[in-house]
C-alpha cells in the first residue's frame, strides 16, 4: 500500500485541525498557532479495510457489555485519589499540565515512591533531568523503597521496546515536550512530535495495560506546543496550579473519562516535597486579622467541596486624578460591577474612592457566590467597621441588589460549622432549603439593603 503523506495545519494552543493556513485558528482565536504537521498516518476508519481488522470487528449491544467497576489502584495521596475519582485505573493515559517550575515532577515522583511502596512496578522516565538531578530529588523527598527504576531518555522507540521487555504498571513521561520519533519530522516539543509521541503511548497504554502519566508544560510563548493540544487524545486531564511564590497548589481534574471532572485536590509545598493539605479551608484562613475592616470569609465551592476563603477590601479617597482598582484572585470586571451596584443601590461614594479587593493566599476564583462577601468586605472598608470575624458570608449580587440563591448552600453552611463559625449571611431564597443548624445563626437576606444591616 503506497504510503500516503498528508500533511494538516494544527493548531498549538488547541490542536484544531485545519487543511490550510490560516492567521487566526477558528476554534481558539489564538493568532499565528496554525503549523504544518503530518496528518497521523493511523486515522481511525482506515485500519477497516485491513482484512484482519475486518474479521474480528464485532459490534456488541449494551447488555453483552460489562459495566464491572473496575478496581482502581491507589497513589497514596488521598487528595489525588479524589481528583481522579477513587484512584487511578489500570491503563488509562494521564496528562498532568502545569507551569514549569511549579511542581509537576515533584508530586509525580512522590507518587511514584508511594505505588513502589505499595508493592507495583513503576518505570520514571526523564527527558529532562539527569539521573543525578533525580536523585537528588528524591533525596530531598525521603526514603524510597520497592520496584521503582529510573531512565533518562528521549526517543519513542527506544521507551517502547523497552516497555514491552520490562512491562512496569506504571509509567511516567517526563515531558511530552522533550519525546520524539525519527521518523516524524520536527523537533522535540513541534506539533507533530508530541501528537505523534502522544499517540503512541495512548497505544502503548491500552496495548500492554500499563498506566501512563504524561507531564505537559503549560508555554506561553507558544514556542513548543501545550498539554491543551493533547486534551482530547487522553483519558484524563489534571492541571497543576498556584503561583511560585506561595506555598499552596491546587491540582484541578479538568477531563475524566472515569469520573467527574472540576474536582481539586490541594497540596503544599515544603522543604520535603509536597504534602497534603487535608482541610484547606483552615490553610486559607490562617493568619486571618482579628477584628479589622475590610476582612470577610466567604465560601466556594470546587467540584463538590467547600473552601472558605478570606476575601479583603481596602477602600481609600482617590488623592489626585482617575481611582485606582485592583482585583487579585478574582474577576475585575465582576469587582467593577459590584462595586456600581453598591453605589448606585446604597448610595456610596465609590466612585471618588480607590478600590483593592484581594483573595487572600493567593487562590484564584471567579465563582457568583463571592459577589456577597466582595460586596460586604467593600462596605466594612468604606465605613471602617469590622464585621464579626466568626460570619460567613456567600450569595450572589444581581445588578439590582439583590441577593440571588446560590446551589448547595447546605454544604456551604456545614464547612462553616466544622470550623467553628457562629453566624452565618445568606441568600433569603437558600433559608427555605436548609435545615437548621445546631451551632449557627442563619440570616436570609434578599437584598443589600438587609446586608448591610449585619453591621449594625
Ligand atoms: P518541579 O517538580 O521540578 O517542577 P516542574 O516539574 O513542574 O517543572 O518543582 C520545582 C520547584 O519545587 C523548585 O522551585 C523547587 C521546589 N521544591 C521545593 O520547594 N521542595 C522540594 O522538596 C522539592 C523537591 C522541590
Ligand atoms: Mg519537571
Amino acid at each position: 500500500m503506497a504510503k500516503a503523506k498528508a500533511t494538516a495545519f494544527f493548531c498549538k494552543e488547541c490542536g484544531h485541525e485545519s487543511s490550510k493556513w490560516m492567521g487566526q485558528c477558528p476554534a481558539c482565536k489564538e493568532w499565528n498557532t496554525l503549523v504544518e504537521a503530518p496528518v497521523h498516518k493511523e486515522i481511525p476508519g482506515r485500519a477497516v479495510f485491513c482484512g484482519a481488522a475486518i474479521a474480528s470487528a464485532q459490534p456488541s449491544s449494551l447488555t453483552e457489555i460489562s459495566s464491572g467497576q473496575e478496581a482502581r489502584i491507589p497513589t497514596g495521596f488521598s487528595e489525588l485519589d479524589g481528583v481522579l475519582g477513587g484512584g487511578l485505573v489500570p491503563a488509562s493515559l494521564l496528562l498532568v499540565g502545569g507551569d514549569p517550575g511549579i511542581g509537576k515532577s515533584t508530586l509525580l515522583l512522590q507518587v511514584c515512591r508511594n505505588l513502589a511502596a505499595d508493592g507495583r512496578k513503576v518505570l520514571y522516565i526523564s527527558g529532562e533531568e539527569s539521573l543525578k538531578q533525580i536523585k537528588l530529588r528524591a533525596e530531598r523527598i525521603g526514603i524510597f523503597r520497592g520496584d521503582l527504576q529510573f531512565l533518562c531518555e528521549t526517543n519513542l522507540d527506544v521507551i517502547a521496546s523497552l516497555l514491552q521487555k520490562h512491562m512496569p504498571e506504571i509509567v511516567i513521561i517526563d515531558s511530552i515536550q522533550t519525546m520524539y520519533r525519527e521518523e516524524v519530522a520536527g523537533a522535540p516539543g513541534s506539533v507533530g512530535q508530541v501528537r505523534e509521541s502522544t499517540h503512541v503511548l495512548m497505544r502503548l497504554a491500552k496495548g500492554l495495560g500499563i498506566t501512563i502519566f504524561i507531564v505537559g508544560h503549560v508555554t506561553k510563548d507558544g514556542s513548543v506546543a501545550g498539554p491543551r493540544m493533547l486534551e482530547h487524545m487522553v483519558d484524563t486531564v489534571l492541571y497543576f496550579e498556584g503561583e511560585r511564590n506561595v506555598a499552596y497548589r491546587v491540582l484541578r481534574g479538568v477531563k475524566n473519562r472515569f469520573g467527574s471532572t472540576n474536582e481539586i485536590g490541594v497540596f503544599e509545598m515544603g522543604e520535603q516535597g509536597l504534602a497534603e493539605v487535608r482541610n484547606p479551608s483552615e490553610f486559607m484562613l490562617n493568619g486571618k486579622p482579628e477584628g479589622a475592616s475590610g476582612s470577610v470569609v466567604t465560601c466556594s465551592l470546587e467540584g463538590t467541596r467547600p473552601i472558605l476563603l478570606e476575601i479583603q477590601a481596602l477602600i481609600c479617597r482617590t488623592n489626585f486624578g482617575m481611582p485606582r482598582r485592583t482585583a487579585a484572585g478574582t474577576d475585575y470586571n465582576r469587582v467593577n460591577l459590584l462595586m456600581a451596584v453598591l453605589e448606585k443601590r446604597l448610595g456610596l461614594k465609590l466612585s471618588e474612592c480607590d478600590a483593592y479587593v484581594n483573595i487572600a493566599g493567593g487562590m484564584r476564583i471567579s465563582e457568583p457566590s463571592l459577589d456577597l462577601g466582595i460586596v460586604l468586605a467593600i462596605v466594612s472598608s468604606y465605613q471602617d467597621k469590622p464585621l464579626n470575624g466568626k460570619t460567613l458570608v456567600f450569595g450572589e449580587v444581581g445588578l439590582s441588589g439583590e441577593v440571588r440563591g446560590v446551589s448547595m448552600a447546605e454544604q456551604r453552611v456545614g464547612e462553616a460549622v466544622k470550623l467553628g463559625f457562629e453566624c452565618c449571611v445568606l441568600p433569603k431564597s437558600n433559608l427555605a432549603s436548609l435545615k437548621k443548624i445546631e451551632g449557627i445563626r442563619l440570616i436570609g437576606v434578599e437584598n443589600l439593603q438587609e446586608a448591610v444591616r449585619v453591621f449594625g
